[in-house]
């Protein structure tokens, strides 16, 4: 029997509760992909997973193992039935929901065809594997915030990953948009068009709290503007007539390939901070959650 080696948390519990794991290689069933993952980055809700945010929340059942990863570059190595995506296509996604036995920090990962996007081949499958989660996680955001018609929005952790993607799509959509910041990210922040403050202070028509700063962001907006967070399962009370609202990121192949496509145009800031091997994934963890990392840790299984 074939296995694959992939990265789980029984009993969570911060990095070291992380384990390595073989388990039996699983065939792609209708409309699915196995995918040989070549990358997956460390994002902020694998460390909540090994934390056991999300168990606590209630949002994971898993009796077994939890799988960590959501998000990957690499190429199919198998497709299921009304599949027409060719072997070896470098593709890049993420799985959704929290309540899965395996992820992307793993050899394979088998999901829907439609949850992934072709790479362009200008950009690199390391690269590639920063975009799905916090691009779409961005581009959903916006989605909330609407049309903007020149209003004034405040992006929080706008040197974040999700942070400096909203930037971006925002100006996109009419916003007149503001990142705050710590004063050694005002280049990155102007660099994408935007204003720059490292002390915000009240009255914004919007505010997208991608530093998720929760109720001391709410304070930030305007009387009935608009609050759109990272946190789903935890939004800030509402007060002073403010709409909250807060982005539940979901799996979208058709509209990472444009994402992909403005990455490897330049016009997204796909970063990578660091190369590691599956084996040193909990080192990764530790170093990311000592905060101040710009792009992405990523897992090479
Ligand atoms: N709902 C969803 O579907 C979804 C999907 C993806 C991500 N998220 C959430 O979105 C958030 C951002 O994710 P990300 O990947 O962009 O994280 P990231 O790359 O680590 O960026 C977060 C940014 O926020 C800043 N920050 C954190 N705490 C701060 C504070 N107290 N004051 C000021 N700045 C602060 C950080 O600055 P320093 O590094 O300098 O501290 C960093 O620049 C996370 O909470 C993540 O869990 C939600």
């Amino acid at each position: 029997m074939s296995t694959f080696r992939t990265a789980v948390v029984r009993t969570p519990g911060g990095p070291e509760a992380i384990e390595i794991i073989e388990v039996p290689v699983v065939e792609p069933g209708p409309g699915q992909v196995r995918v040989e993952i070549a990358a997956a980055p460390v994002d902020p809700v694998d460390l909540a997973t090994a934390g056991g945010m999300f168990h606590e929340l209630g949002l994971i059942h898993q009796s077994e193992h939890t799988g960590l990863g959501w998000e990957f570059a690499g190429t199919v190595a198998a497709a299921g039935p009304g599949v027409d995506l060719p072997l070896g296509s470098r593709v890049a996604g993420f799985v959704g929901g929290y309540d899965r036995d395996y992820g992307a920090y793993a050899e394979q990962l088998v999901l829907p065809a439609s949850d992934v996007a072709l790479v362009p081949e200008d950009l690199d499958l390391v690269t590639a594997s920063t975009v799905p989660l916090n691009g779409l996680t961005a581009a959903q955001l916006v989605d909330l915030l609407g049309d903007g018609e020149g209003r004034r929005l405040l992006v929080t952790g706008a040197a974040g990953m999700v942070g400096g993607y909203v930037l971006v799509l925002a100006q996109e959509r009419g916003w007149r948009v503001t990142g705050s910041a710590r004063a050694e990210d005002e280049a990155f922040v102007r660099g994408l068009g935007a204003e720059f403050t490292t002390a915000a202070t009240p009255g914004w028509d919007a505010v997208a709290d991608c530093a998720a700063r929760q109720e001391h962001a709410v304070a930030l907006v305007r009387d009935g503007g608009l609050f759109v967070g990272v946190w789903p399962g935890i939004r800030p009370a509402s007060e002073r007539g403010i709409t909250v609202d807060a982005v539940d990121a979901q799996p979208d192949g058709a509209r990472l390939a444009g994402l992909l496509d403005a990455a490897a145009r330049g016009h997204l800031p796909a970063r990578v901070h660091a190369v590691v091997p599956l084996d040193d994934v909990a080192t990764a963890h530790r170093e990311f959650a000592k905060g101040g990392v710009r792009g992405r840790y990523v897992i090479q299984p």
